[in-house]
């Protein structure tokens, strides 16, 4: 089955992220790693296996190109996810970040300044390694990820987030996301992951 493209989560008009860097983003971005995920998973079919080669081969950048590409689509539909919101926070998520950073606000100084650190991504995650929150961060969607963190509020800091609107202004961009952020929708991915596991 072909990875498809999932709507906008949302119809609402976002507080300071405009309609055009949403279609830009939504559009074609987001949906052209939907689509290179799809014709990379194609070529691998026919990709000659004999010939894999570290320097290089077919098969070994179709590999590294999948790991960006479909990062790429995961990331992105987490973002959009979240989006949508009035950023009224609620819920035990809230609980169990004041429990992991010692206060709510120690864990929004924490995000905010790995998303003006960041040249990719922030991701609040839940770790199944530990069973914790974490606020991780990469520089590119292949790059700096850490495995079996189960992504519960990613924020995208690449210019195209935020150039149209902002400048290089990335820090009311982050304002603004924080603004529109969606908290039943996080606590929804924390109760997920974390009741599979059931370690909360
Ligand atoms: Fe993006």
């Amino acid at each position: 089955m072909p990875y498809q493209v999932k709507p906008l989560p949302f119809t609402k008009e976002l507080t300071g992220i405009s309609k055009k860097t949403l279609d830009i983003h939504h559009g074609k971005l987001y949906t052209g790693y939907v689509n290179k995920s799809n014709e990379i998973e194609e070529k691998m079919k026919k990709a000659d296996k004999a010939a894999a080669n570290a320097s290089y081969s077919e098969i070994g950048e179709l590999k590294r190109q999948q790991s960006f590409a479909l990062n790429g689509v995961y990331l992105h539909e987490a973002y959009f996810n979240v989006l949508g919101g009035d950023g009224t926070r609620k819920g035990s998520l809230v609980d169990w970040i004041k429990k992991e950073f010692g206060s709510y606000e120690e864990w929004e100084a924490d995000f905010k300044a790995a998303g003006l650190a960041a040249r990719g991504w922030v991701v609040l995650a839940f770790d199944i390694n530990d069973g914790r929150l974490h606020n991780y961060s990469c520089d590119v969607h292949n790059q700096g990820g850490i495995w079996g963190a189960v992504p519960i509020i990613v924020l995208d800091v690449y210019e195209h987030a935020y150039f149209i609107d902002y400048g290089a202004d990335r820090k009311s961009y982050i304002e603004a996301f924080m603004k529109n952020l969606n908290w039943e929708v996080a606590n929804k991915a924390f109760h997920d992951v974390s009741c599979k596991l059931g370690t909360k």
